[in-house]
């Protein structure tokens, strides 16, 4: 069955069967590696319907296509002749075998974003298929910089070669890890924001930042790229020419923020706050602190066990006439309540 892609995940009508849509490239993702990518021959080892290969084909010379799966590759033909690009050589085949390398020309670029299984309880690098050892020793003759695709769940200290970690955010979420090797290697890790293309990259400079156990006037939420990268003290130590005091406030497992006395800018935040008030854990409290001050909704930004939440967020909401949104973090005994800002 044909599925034309959501809108959201493609400007351009794309056509696939359901799997290949499912694990093709977002569009602004294609977009931002093909840009970093861009050189005069590439290769997209195991295109699927074309996702990011198309993408390649706008800022590189020629495009080798590969792909095993013989129906993927019609999809991903079709969808070249639907945008128009004919800069693409299609080449259906296993990408590791010799019968498809010795169709290739040297290259300046070999990229796969590799199959996985679609279910895994613990994401691992050993199930990529290609798997990455494979692929660079089977270029190895044509070829020495590569560009990974991987699971955005692996740790960098999970990943046991020498190249630049990226870990990217889309819309807020964490989306995806490239790996880049060779000359494509800018550094160890690096963090991006998508849309925005604001990129962050780990420093020889050991950074210093203070843990607070109170936050500021002003909490930063960072991308979730630049968590997982481990780049929050460094994003922190980039604001010195704005103010001295950013600190690191630590909520619990799951939330840690940026505070600062001064409001500060950066497409690496994905939410801005001021810290409107710090009290005790009351439920009655809180509501009146809420009632007093014209608030209308809260959200809860605290694990609370689901069975609990509606009952609590009911108390908390309960008799509220105003028109604010607050978030409310509860830090041990205390409630951080915030309003989302604009600076
Ligand atoms: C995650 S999908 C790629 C999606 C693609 N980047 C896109 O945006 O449409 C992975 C693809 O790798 C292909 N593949 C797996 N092993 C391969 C191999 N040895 N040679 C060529 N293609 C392979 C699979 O058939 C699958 O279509």
């Amino acid at each position: 069955m044909i599925h034309v892609a959501r809108k959201k995940k493609f400007k351009t009508r794309m056509i696939s069967d359901k799997d290949g849509i499912r694990f093709a490239t977002p569009e602004p993702v294609a977009e931002y590696r093909a840009k970093r990518l861009q050189c005069e021959t590439i290769a997209d080892i195991s295109c699927g319907i074309g996702g990011q290969a198309l993408h390649f084909a706008k800022y590189c010379d020629i495009v080798y296509a590969i792909e095993l799966d013989p129906s993927k590759i019609e999809y991903a033909k079709k969808n070249a002749k639907i945008m128009g690009v004919n800069n693409i050589e299609f080449i259906t085949g296993d990408a590791l075998s010799s019968e498809v390398i010795t169709q290739l020309p040297e290259l300046d670029i070999v990229f796969s974003d590799p199959a996985r299984p679609s279910s895994e309880k613990v994401r691992s690098m050993d199930r990529l298929s290609p798997s990455i050892p494979e692929v660079m020793r089977s270029y190895s003759g044509i070829c020495s910089n590569f560009a990974f695709e991987a699971p955005p769940q692996i740790t960098p200290e999970r990943i046991p070669f020498d190249c630049e970690k990226e870990y990217m955010s889309l819309d807020g979420k964490l989306n995806r890890l490239n790996l880049y090797f060779g000359k494509l290697k800018k550094t160890d890790i690096s963090a991006v924001a998508l849309p925005g293309n604001s990129v962050i990259r780990k420093n020889d400079v050991k950074s210093h930042v203070i843990k607070t156990s109170k936050p500021e006037l002003y909490a930063y939420e960072a991308e979730e790229s630049v968590i997982k990268a481990g780049l929050l003290e460094q994003l922190a130590s980039s604001f010195k020419d704005v103010t001295d005091n950013v600190s690191i406030f630590e909520i619990d497992e799951k939330r840690i923020l940026l505070t600062s006395d001064k409001p500060l800018e950066s497409s690496l935040f994905k939410n801005s706050y001021r810290v409107v008030r710090i009290m005790r854990f009351d439920l009655e409290e809180v509501n009146s602190y809420l009632k007093k001050n014209s608030f209308k909704n809260i959200l809860i930004r605290a694990s609370i066990e689901p069975e609990r939440y509606w009952d609590t967020r009911n108390a908390l909401e309960k008799g509220l006439y105003g028109k604010k949104k607050a978030h409310l973090f509860i830090k041990d005994e205390n409630a951080v309540i915030c309003e989302v800002s604009d600076n």
